[in-house]
């Protein structure tokens, strides 16, 4: 259940002072994928966000983005009977690709899938650990729809409640399983 994965995140999650750099807090998640009752429930919250109000799988696809997304959506999938697709960073995938680029604070990052990664007509949800500015999901988001593919929704463990990724991702539906700020 979602309280059973809020739980585990409570107890599990370890903030570290001034980590990347001085003054930010940063949330190591590594504690929670350590647990098994801590992982099991996190999936298992994750997974509700791809299921109908009978409990039903809604999803042809989890797509999760690298890194800590490989981790959470591959278990995603198999709980709602679905496949697992990665969305890399540029130059790692070896066929054919659609690419999205986003600004960051400094530069920009750009994102890929493969061109037939995802059927046309297909849903998918998105998974990752954390939502921040959600460019990362945003990109995402275009990258399925560039498919012909429909996002159902994004799946996070975690939300940073101060940054702005409710406006960055529109109309699409967020799961969040703790909001931190
Ligand atoms: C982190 C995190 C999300 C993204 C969220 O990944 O895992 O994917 O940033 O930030 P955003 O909402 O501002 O886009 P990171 O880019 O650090 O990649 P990594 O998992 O490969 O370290």
């Amino acid at each position: 259940s979602l309280v059973a994965a809020r739980e585990a995140l409570d107890r599990l999650i370890r903030d570290v002072p001034d980590f990347p750099e001085p003054g930010v807090v940063f949330k190591d998640i590594t504690p929670v994928l350590a647990d098994h009752a801590g992982l099991a429930a996190v999936v298992a919250g994750l997974a509700e966000a791809g299921r109908d109000e009978q409990g039903r799988s809604v999803v042809d696809t989890v797509v999760g983005m690298e890194a800590r997304g490989f981790i959470l959506g591959a278990p995603v999938a198999l709980a709602l009977g679905a496949g697992f697709v990665p969305v890399r960073k540029a130059g790692k995938l070896p066929r054919e690709t659609h690419a999205v680029s986003y600004d960051l604070e400094y530069g920009s990052a750009t994102l890929e899938l493969h061109t037939d990664a995802v059927r046309a007509g297909s849903r998918v949800l998105l998974v990752d650990d954390v939502l921040a500015t959600g460019g990362t999901a945003r990109a995402t988001v275009e990258l399925v729809e560039r498919c012909g593919a429909t996002v159902v929704g994004v799946a996070v463990l975690m939300d940073l409640a101060f940054l702005p990724w409710r406006d960055a991702l529109g109309e699409v539906a967020v799961t969040t399983l703790l909001s931190v700020g």
